[in-house]
């Protein structure tokens, strides 16, 4: 039994005692937070990406797996906020609505969405996310099913604002898809938030590729190629500028993972490159190896839903969707219609990082054409290229 006389200095011991505990939990967050987060709940993952690189693909690849909340390019909303910006200019406000939307809290978008009621059909491509179009979302669609984007938007389109920040509490991995990021550093802060956990996937794709994907979608691409050039807009000839667009894009790829090459050890590891050619090659082992990455099971349903999305037939009847199409063909079609003609000038201002990842340059037209010439070097598991030859 304890005498009311030693009660205080008990008290005060068991605070220290807690004090202490407190003290050392947030020091080691805060100074070794660079370790797996073993008390966070959630994973959360960035796919980061540029446009026509294949990342509707990757994120639909998350999008439709039963333990992934997943939004598709959240910034869209800022940069059409702020058209005449720069990409550096709204780099923060981008970085600050993917860690708000990690952590679930959707009163982020207040700022960018029409005042009054909201649906969660005011957001981009809402009906993306398999998880806004089933339960707690949306009750009429079944979880653990591939939702195509049509049926959702006929049947979850009314659902209240309320309920995306409901669905995102409800799943054990926030997955986001962004193509507005141009360097690693405005995403320190992120990679070393004791709150997050966080994995990247960076994917990028044969510049020549995007390039030609470009072209077909130049409308739809107007005002990101505005902002994304800045000044630049005004002094470039008409011509001149969707090469000096794709020469940022290719500079800020670069620079990502030459930044990811200075980083410690630890945080290294939550960093995975994905080349959209290798995915396309071997859909079911890249999609395995990205979803062991993210703590994500390989589900059966999920398997035959892969291989007939990338081997079927088609090629799909939006350029932004990814449905039944022979994705490796299509990921070769620039070989045979992208004139000659322009792939020096792109092979020039993407040189760097084409070498970087391991894009062999043609040197004719008849080696463009030529089916037989494999453009993509080896894939080395380290993470490095190498040419052969
Ligand atoms: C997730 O949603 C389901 C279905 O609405 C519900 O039964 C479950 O309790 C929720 N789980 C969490 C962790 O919110
Ligand atoms: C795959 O394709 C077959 C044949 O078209 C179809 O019956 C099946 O439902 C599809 N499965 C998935 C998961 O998409
Ligand atoms: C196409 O490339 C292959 C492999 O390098 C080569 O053997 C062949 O001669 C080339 N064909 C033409 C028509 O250039």
């Amino acid at each position: 039994m304890i005498l009311p006389k030693t009660m205080p200095l008990l008290l005060f011991l068991v605070s220290q005692i807690a004090i202490c505990l407190i003290f050392t939990h947030f020091y080691r967050y805060n100074f070794n937070s660079t370790s797996r987060r073993e008390g966070l709940k959630t994973t959360h993952v960035l796919v980061l990406s540029s446009w026509r690189s294949g990342s509707s693909l990757v994120g639909q690849l998350f999008g439709q797996h039963p333990d992934v909340f997943y939004l598709m390019e959240p910034s869209w909303h800022i940069w059409t906020t702020f058209t005449e910006s720069t990409p550096w200019r709204l780099h923060m406000a981008v970085r600050d609505l993917i860690r708000a939307i990690f952590l679930c809290d959707m009163s982020v978008f207040d700022a960018y969405l029409e005042p009054g009621p909201r649906k969660q059909s005011s957001l981009f491509q809402w009906e993306t996310s398999r998880a806004l179009c089933s339960p707690p979302a949306c009750d009429i669609l079944p979880r653990d099913t591939i939702i195509p984007r049509a049926h959702c938007k006929l049947l979850c389109s009314k659902q209240p604002f309320e309920v995306v920040e409901k669905a995102c509490r409800n799943y054990s991995h926030v997955v986001v898809k962004e193509v507005r990021f141009f360097n690693l550093q405005v995403l320190y802060p992120l990679l070393r938030d004791p709150s997050l956990n966080l994995y990247i996937l960076h994917l990028v794709r044969d510049p020549r590729a995007v390039f030609r994907s470009r072209e077909q979608t130049r409308e739809d691409l107007k005002i990101d190629s505005k902002i994304v050039m800045g000044q630049e807009w005004q002094e470039l000839k008409e011509d001149d500028r969707p090469y000096h667009v794709l020469q940022v894009i290719c500079q800020s790829q670069l620079e990502i993972y030459k930044a990811v090459q200075t980083l410690p050890k630890a945080l290294k590891q939550r960093y995975l490159l994905l080349r959209y050619e290798d995915l396309v090659r071997d859909p079911l082992a890249q999609t395995a190896r990205m979803y062991e990455y993210a703590g994500l099971k390989f589900l059966p349903h999920l398997r035959t839903w892969v291989h007939n999305i990338t081997r079927g037939k088609g090629m799909g009847n939006n350029a932004f969707f990814t449905d039944s199409r022979d994705a490796l063909k299509t990921s070769q079609a620039w070989r045979w219609s992208l004139p000659y003609g322009k792939v020096p000038r792109i092979q020039k201002v993407c040189g760097d990082s084409m070498k970087l990842f391991g894009y062999r340059l043609v040197r004719s037209e008849q080696e463009q054409r030529n089916l037989s010439l494999d453009l993509l070097s080896a894939w080395n598991p380290a993470g490095q290229f190498y040419e052969e030859d």
